[in-house]
């Protein structure tokens, strides 16, 4: 039998790596619950109409992304692609509009797109967003850009860049659509396949198309700002006094206009020069059609989606991490044991310490002294405990610093106040 893998762009999150996860997402939930953020937890499977209506039929997630199947029952299910349809879907289950408005949250959490595995794009991946439900101020959007470069700023991260645009609402996006589409008529046929198709659908995607030939053609049409209604104009200078309020640094890039239908007005993405072709960190806008689209009442929005292994993978770039690179496991005490009835003391000792909350562990696998010593060193411990039988007879443990080398001898009675940081002496 062929060996067994993790099906096609799914990744494993190992423990090595999970640490990294687990901090990016405490710095997002930080941040979110500092802005007055409540986390949201959908289903990951949704009704697959929610995502027909809300994302768009003619987007690439919907044609030709969705893991979609017919439940047992014969409904059509889809595993969700993206969160922004979900939390409007909620939003107006449950009524959230007698809610104070606006009503915002967060998730964490997977997403399943049916995409060209390769390095930042994967088929299962993870986002964390924020979706803030009930206001057309734009002092909101600016509020939802600064959450995301906050969350990456808190991480440590710099070297990314706020790229804004707005893309107009269905009043005057038509204009800018039918100019765009006679702009680039006399050269179509120099357009990629992708693109011809685009411009009966959606011709705006012509503008963020990564080919070259496509680039410098949509390189020379006019933008839309030549086309906004006074609306969308002031509401795009709201955005940018905002911003500039808080000190935000961002460059106007026409070429932003996002992949998914339901976008309106401000439209952003941050994007990191390390990633490479999947450079997008995360993205987001306002989307003020949705609600409707999906049978509610008329309910502005704005949010983001970022993904957490690019967070991870430009983090690591950061830190300068080799590939395979082993992180600590993070315990603090290593017990070594020579013989049986010291091994007894020592895993007595461990269990005293976990419950002190110092993470520790002791040998599993007959190792001699010296392999304990190394292994301990391997695990990141700090300070080793030897347990032989010598240390039984006379109840006295000699503990090590691993950083110093130095030994001290303590005596077993008081170990666990010692290592724990309560005692004389403190070790840990
Ligand atoms: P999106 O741009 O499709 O937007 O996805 C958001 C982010 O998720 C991307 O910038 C990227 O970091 C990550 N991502 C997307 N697809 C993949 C993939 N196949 N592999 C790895 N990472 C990926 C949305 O999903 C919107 N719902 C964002 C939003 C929220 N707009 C308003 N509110």
């Amino acid at each position: 039998m062929a060996e067994l893998k993790a099906p096609r762009g799914t990744c494993d999150v190992l423990p090595d790596e999970s640490d990294l996860w687990i901090r990016v997402e405490g710095v997002v939930r930080r941040v979110c619950r500092n802005a007055g953020y409540g986390e949201i937890r959908t289903p990951i499977f949704e009704h697959t109409e929610l995502f027909e209506r809300g994302v768009g039929a003619v987007t690439d997630i919907v044609e030709k992304e969705m893991y979609t199947f017919l439940d047992k029952a014969g409904r059509s299910i889809t595993l969700r692609p993206e969160g922004t349809a979900p939390c409007m879907r909620a939003y107006l289950e449950h009524n959230l509009k007698t809610r104070p408005q606006p009503v915002k949250m967060y998730y964490i959490g997977p997403m399943f797109r049916y995409e060209r595995p390769q390095s930042g794009r994967f088929r299962q991946h993870t986002q964390f967003g924020v979706e803030a439900i009930g206001s057309p101020d734009p002092a909101l959007d600016a509020e939802v850009v600064s959450i995301l470069v906050d969350v990456y700023r808190h991480l440590g991260l710099s070297g990314f860049v706020v790229h804004l645009n707005t893309i107009g609402c269905p009043r005057c996006r038509p204009r800018y659509k039918e100019a765009l589409v006679k702009a680039v008529a006399g050269w179509v046929e120099e357009l990629c396949s992708d693109c011809r198709r685009r411009l009966e659908r959606n011709p705006l995607r012509v503008l963020d198309c990564k080919n070259e030939a496509c680039r410098e053609i949509s390189g020379n049409v006019p933008t839309i700002f030549e086309f906004l209604c006074d609306e969308c104009r002031s509401h795009f200078e709201g955005v940018t006094t905002y911003l500039k309020a808080l000190g935000l640094a961002y460059e106007i890039d026409p070429r932003i206009v996002r992949g998914l239908d339901y976008y309106t007005k401000t439209v952003f993405e941050v994007v990191h020069a390390e990633l490479g072709a999947q450079d997008v960190l995360g993205g987001g806008g306002r989307y003020d059609g949705l609600a409707e689209d999906l049978g509610g009442e008329h309910t502005p929005g704005v949010g983001f989606a970022a993904g957490i292994e690019r967070a991870v993978m430009a983090l690591k770039a950061a830190r300068g991490d080799s590939p395979g690179a082993e992180a600590g496991t993070g315990i603090r005490v290593f017990v070594a044991t020579m013989g049986a009835p010291a091994r007894v003391e020592g895993f007595r000792l461990v269990k005293a310490l976990r419950e002190r909350g110092v993470p520790c562990d002791l040998d599993y696998m007959e190792r001699s002294l010296k392999a304990q010593m190394k292994h301990a060193n391997r695990c990141g411990a700090l300070k080793v405990v030897i347990l032989g039988e010598e240390e039984l007879k006379t109840r006295v443990a000699t503990v090590k610093d691993m950083s110093t080398g130095e030994q001290s001898q303590v005596a077993l009675e008081g170990l666990v106040q010692v290592l724990s940081g309560d005692g004389p002496g403190t070790a840990t």
